[in-house]
């Protein structure tokens, strides 16, 4: 048997017999190397979490949670949606808990999101007799949500997806079709970096969206960007969603991106990291949220069981994304799974509901994909000097 180099001295231990000092049981040689330490020096390496998590009923989750990770975001539950289900209502239970979890973990503890077109309730962008909303109150009501929802985490949320997708796939201008910018134009954004600075002046605040890879996006956002600095606001850093496919985007894409975002000075986070291994319907890029396709039997390959060659096709893609990644370290301070293992993973619905797809490191288990073993051994030579 031929064993990792750093796992022989514990083996050794155990043959000898030796008792560990302390209270916590000793790391045996199935133990994988948690990714937050195969990590350490280059950033951080977050997931995100829904109630399973937060409440401890999925304890596969909880302890993969606590063993390998070290920030944790909301994945839906400080949504205007769920955070805000109705005028001056506010639903803190669970964002509360998910703050407090992340102290008892001792992590870094992110906010998602402020301002997104999706996910937002129905009553936000009308009046009380259904005629839509004017652009004093939706500002009023913007400014009213972020100062309740940032403040009441002050000093505990490290930082805030401020504004969530608000630039156009095609050709990287405002979303003007969507109720927030057809309102309020880029003052939508402007508002709401300014009223969550306000309301904790410590918090790191963010601008995200995916499809970044793509040029004329990625143009489109970093001029909003320069627009938010030109305002004398802060804005700490980029998030780069991540979510990705087997053969796209290309690496030299995504190697690009970087450059650019090094070059505009800015901090960048992999906020949504997955990668599915599932056919896309046609059209679907860049879809809402709300546009679900039709199940078909040939668009869900892997019900039984992913054959042995595509779990290796993951893996080397996992490998190739984070050497990149490690590549450039100096910008990159954190990468986050949506999610943990595949069985929480939103891609199993999205962009069609009922599928099996194998996205993350963890398998429906909780064990260890070749997926984790190839980033974690990627992670270790981006360590070598
Ligand atoms: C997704 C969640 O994972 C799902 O559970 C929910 O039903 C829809 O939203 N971009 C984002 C995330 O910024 O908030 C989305 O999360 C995935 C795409």
């Amino acid at each position: 048997m031929k064993l990792p180099s750093r796992l022989i001295p514990f083996v050794f231990l155990a043959a000898l017999g030796c008792q560990s000092h302390s209270t916590a049981p000793a790391p045996t040689a199935a133990d994988p190397t948690p990714l937050k330490e195969a990590a350490r020096g280059l950033f951080r390496v977050g997931a995100a979490i829904n109630a399973g998590q937060i409440t401890g009923r999925d304890a596969v989750g909880s302890r993969l949670l606590a063993t390998h990770f070290d920030s944790i975001t909301a994945e839906n539950n400080m949504k205007w949606m769920h955070i805000g289900p109705a005028p001056d209502r506010f639903n803190f239970d669970l964002p509360d808990r998910f703050v407090a979890l992340g102290e008892r973990l001792g992590v870094q503890v992110i906010g998602h999101t402020l301002v997104w077109h999706s996910q937002a309730p129905k009553w936000l962008f009308h009046d009380a007799d259904g005629s839509e909303v004017s652009r004093e109150e939706l500002l009023r009501r913007l400014r009213h949500h972020v100062a309740t929802v940032v403040g009441r985490y002050k000093g505990r949320v490290a930082g805030w997806d401020v504004v969530n997708e608000a630039i156009r796939d095609e050709d990287g201008t405002l979303r003007t079709d969507k109720p927030w910018y057809r309102i309020l134009g880029e003052e939508a954004v402007f508002a709401a970096f300014e009223a969550a600075h306000q309301a904790d002046p410590d918090a790191e605040l963010y601008y995200n969206d995916y499809g970044l890879e793509n040029p004329v996006k990625r143009a489109g956002v970093l001029k909003l960007i320069a627009a938010i600095r030109a305002r004398g606001l802060r804005i700490d850093g980029i998030g780069s969603q991540g979510h990705y496919g087997l053969d796209w985007p290309l690496l030299s894409e995504i190697d690009a991106s970087l450059v650019d975002f090094a070059q505009a000075g800015l901090k960048v986070m992999y906020t949504e990291l997955d990668v599915t291994v599932l056919p896309r319907p046609e059209n679907y890029f860049g879809a809402e949220i709300s546009k679900i396709y039709k199940l078909a039997p040939e668009l869900d390959p892997y019900r039984a069981g992913m054959p042995a060659d595509k779990q290796a096709e993951l893996a080397k893609r996992y490998a190739d994304i984070f050497a990149i990644f490690a590549k450039h370290r100096e910008s990159i301070t954190r990468v986050t799974f949506w999610g943990i293992h595949d069985r929480m993973s939103w891609l199993n619905n999205w962009p069609i509901r009922g599928r099996t797809d194998y996205a993350l490191l963890f398998d429906r288990a909780g064990e260890p994909k070749p997926a984790f073993h190839a980033v974690v051994e990627a992670l270790q030579a981006a360590q070598k000097p």
